[in-house]
């Protein structure tokens, strides 16, 4: 059995009068994929956006519940620690324009007003750029500039970026809908092996993504949660008949 990292526990979120999520429940679990999966503006976005502390943001949204990580509520937390544990990559990959490849790997730790010695950043840029896959594309180039690079580069420098804050638990969202077959294989291939070092939270449309890369799966419909259990499991023989239309391609 796999042990549990966030625990989420009746969250509801709202945008002026308008209840975006209601009453989701679920946890996800260490080391492992999960895909948070349902047609466009059932609330995906908004649900991992809770989670990164970024919806509470605009003045005019509001959250409730708990989002539990280490027996700790994260919404009671401060916001920066959170993204530090918690990294996001967006839709659009978005490394800092000004900045070279170099400098957006440790752009958390600038952000922080973290000091490192010279051999430190080094080793930080080497590694965190050796997880995310890019290391060898990049490794002669690092102070050029990260918008230079491909999408899927892009999206390889952003995941990077929150591997250097050690980030526990990654928020993916729909990381690959702008990207290239290939770009696409790269990203999936590489979050089995980001497994090895952090949580995996993924929001895709892209049911057979979901099938492919992930452990688990949630599937949301008009910002309810429908279902969640083992991917396997939800595909083949999911319990609820909205579930079992959605994957046949009915609606959404
Ligand atoms: N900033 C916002 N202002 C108003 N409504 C929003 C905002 N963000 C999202 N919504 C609404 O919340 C719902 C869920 O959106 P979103 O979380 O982006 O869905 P998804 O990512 O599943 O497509 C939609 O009805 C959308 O119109
Ligand atoms: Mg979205």
């Amino acid at each position: 059995m796999s042990n549990k990292i966030l625990d989420i526990k009746n969250l509801n979120a709202f945008y002026q009068n308008h209840q975006i999520l209601h009453d989701v429940t679920l946890n996800f679990f260490s080391n492992k994929a999960t895909a948070i999966m349902g047609p466009s503006g059932c609330g995906k976005t908004t649900f991992i956006r809770c989670i990164n502390r970024m919806h509470e943001l605009d003045p005019k949204a509001k959250v409730t519940g708990e989002i539990i990580l280490h027996n700790q509520n994260t919404l009671d937390m401060d916001s920066i620690l959170v993204r530090r544990k918690i990294g996001m990559v967006f839709q659009r990959a978005n490394p800092f324009p000004t900045m070279s490849i170099y400098d957006n790997v440790l752009a958390g730790y600038k952000l922080n007003g973290i000091k490192k010695s010279r051999d430190e950043k080094d080793e930080i840029v080497q590694d965190s750029l050796e997880k995310a896959g890019l290391w060898h594309e990049v490794k002669d180039f690092l102070h050029r500039k990260g918008t230079l690079l491909s999408g899927g580069q892009q999206q390889r420098l952003c995941i990077a970026r929150s591997l250097a804050m050690k980030t526990e638990i990654l928020l993916l969202d729909e990381p690959t809908s702008a990207l290239d077959p290939y770009a696409t294989a790269n990203i999936e291939e590489l979050i089995e092996e980001l497994k090895k070092d952090v949580t995996i939270i993924i929001v895709t449309h892209n049911m057979s993504q979901a099938a492919r890369v992930t452990d688990y799966t949630a599937f949301l419909y008009e910002g309810k949660l429908i279902e969640f259990g083992e991917t396997e499991k939800l595909f083949t023989v999911p319990k609820h008949k909205m579930t079992e239309e959605y994957l046949a391609g009915r609606f959404g």
